[in-house]
């Protein structure tokens, strides 16, 4: 069987990150044929400079374009900071974004999961990122978004949240349009 592999960018860089425990669980419990990478080291990523963008690009920045550009899917899980993505996710996209016509997002259909203790659970955060992967070049997947508040459910055990993220993660393995079925 062919695997689908999709790589996920993890917007917070805490160690006891609810969004990273959700990601893990969510690789661990990957369907047969699917493989869920999660990428490490955004947070060695320099902040997006034009300036060192050229020839010698931060290694960091080269291994990132290269592991999701490589990918068959992206899927951003992810909180909310100050009702917007959070910065390590955005450096991330950034990067991801460049060189100009060369958007290792380009044709890469991508989705958006994550969790935060507030009733909206992290809607702005992930609207904005779908809509900056979008302008980076990346298929927005529209029904592979979940923004699950935390604040009266555990998230890492509720079967019907736990439902819905396994569900988003098989529309967006599913999901083939014009680009991808070729
Ligand atoms: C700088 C900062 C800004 C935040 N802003 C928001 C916000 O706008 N909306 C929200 O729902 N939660 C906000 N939060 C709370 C985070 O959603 C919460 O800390 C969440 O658990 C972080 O995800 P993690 O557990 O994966 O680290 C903010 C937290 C921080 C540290």
């Amino acid at each position: 069987m062919s695997q689908t592999r999709v790589a996920v960018l993890v917007g917070s860089l805490r160690a006891d990150s609810m969004n990273r425990k959700l990601a893990e669980l969510l690789r661990d419990q990957a369907p047969d044929g699917v493989t869920l990478d999660l990428v490490d080291g955004l947070d060695r990523l320099p902040f997006y400079n034009e300036d060192n963008d050229g020839t010698d690009v931060p290694a960091a920045a080269a291994a990132l374009r290269e592991r999701v550009g490589g990918a068959d899917r992206v899927l951003a899980v992810t909180p909310e900071y100050n009702g917007t993505m959070p910065a390590v996710l955005n450096n991330a996209i950034d990067w991801l974004s460049r060189p100009y016509g060369q958007s290792a997002l380009t044709g890469m259909p991508f989705g958006v999961v994550g969790t935060t203790p507030t009733q909206y659970g992290g809607k702005w955060s992930h609207a904005d990122a779908l809509r900056s992967a979008g302008i980076a070049g990346a298929i927005i997947v529209e029904d592979v978004t979940v923004s699950q508040s935390s604040i009266d459910v555990d998230v890492l055990a509720d079967p019907e949240v736990l439902g819905n993220l396994h569900d988003a993660v098989a529309r967006l393995v599913g999901f083939e349009s014009a680009t991808t079925a070729a």
